[in-house]
């Protein structure tokens, strides 16, 4: 991916320390609930898009024990190349990104199949935090505290056929909105994919929140993919629409690099990228001098999901 410098976004001042959200961890913890606002409140997202708290539980069972690294890490340092090429760009050029109303298409090889507003698809839904390991093929990581859902949660209430094979995902196309889809840096809208078994592994989340409030636009609100063992650019933001297909579904990094970015895309510490290895990685608040730490594989997952690859020469299907 390319690099470039740019202005800094959001001042430390305009962001909630995270120790509101480890306070606010700790009443969740002793069963005190929170009203329902933003996102799953519908509509209300609009009206307090950066503050709407979101109401979830502590998935504990799902969460690694690494510190998680503060907001403003997460928020400012993003790649989100509809609004930018520079890690602070997004932070900047989102702020008036619309994500209600919003809404979802999901077609293709399932016997439920429709455009939806994206309140009636999260309606059912009973929110989670999942602290996950985040990283980047730039070589860089985080620790996230995400608030979403299953996707299989999602994806089995279509009821998709014996042909559906993968899922294919499309993010938001509207250049008026969007500034970095007027440039051809990349075939424009950002699309992914999963193998169906992936999509309905109980690790591969739909995400609408961080830091237990509604997801930054920068981060990809209102409706994210997060697959924690893969690397970052799997995980599309503004997603518009989901489709079960027989065939692997084209995406964008693959299709516009195929020798560096792979379909698959499992974090993986023997397999080097053409420009850079994979063996660490710079977590990021670290400052400049922190040593980097070795990669995992899998991006320490590999209990859980290595057995979704058994037999496959993860060189070739990198
Ligand atoms: N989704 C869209 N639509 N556009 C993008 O440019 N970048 C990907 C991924 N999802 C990207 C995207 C990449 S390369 C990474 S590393 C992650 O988003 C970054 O997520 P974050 O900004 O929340 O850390």
């Amino acid at each position: 991916m390319r690099k470039r410098t740019s202005t800094p976004g959001i001042r430390p001042s305009d962001i909630t320390p995270e120790r509101v959200f480890h306070s606010r961890r700790a009443l969740l913890g002793a069963g005190f609930g929170l009203a329902a606002a933003g996102v799953v409140g519908g509509r209300a997202a609009s009206a307090a898009p950066a503050t709407g708290v979101l109401p979830f539980t502590l998935d504990r069972a799902d969460s690694v024990a690494d510190r998680p690294n503060s907001f403003e890490d997460i928020s400012t340092y993003n790649n989100y190349y509809e609004f930018g090429t520079g890690k602070s760009d997004p932070a900047r050029e989102a702020q008036h990104f619309r994500t209600s109303p919003w809404s979802v298409t999901i077609g293709g090889e399932a016997e439920v199949r429709g455009t939806f507003h994206l309140e009636d698809l999260l309606r059912p839904l009973p929110l989670q935090e999942r602290i996950y390991r985040f990283r980047c093929v730039e070589a860089w990581s985080m620790v996230v505290p995400w608030v979403g859902f299953p996707l299989r949660d999602l994806l089995q209430r279509f009821k998709p056929n014996s042909n559906a094979k993968f899922v294919a995902f499309k993010t938001l196309y509207d250049p008026a909105q969007m500034p970095g889809q007027r440039v051809p840096v990349l075939p424009w809208p950002y699309v992914e994919g999963l193998r169906i078994d992936e999509a309905m592994h109980p690790l591969t989340m739909l995400v609408v929140g961080l830091y237990g409030k509604v997801l930054p636009n920068q981060n990809g609100a209102p409706l994210r993919l997060i697959v924690p063992w893969k690397y970052g650019f799997k995980s599309i933001k503004a997603i518009v629409e989901i489709q079960f297909t027989r065939t692997q579904p084209a995406t964008t990094w693959s299709g516009a690099a195929p020798n560096e970015y792979g379909f698959y895309a499992n974090v993986n510490p023997a397999v080097d990228h053409p420009r850079w290895s994979q063996a660490t990685e710079r977590r990021l608040g670290g400052g400049l001098f922190a040593p980097r730490i070795p990669t995992l594989p899998f991006n320490g997952y590999g209990a859980e999901v290595a057995s979704l690859y058994r037999g496959m020469d993860l060189r070739r299907y990198f």
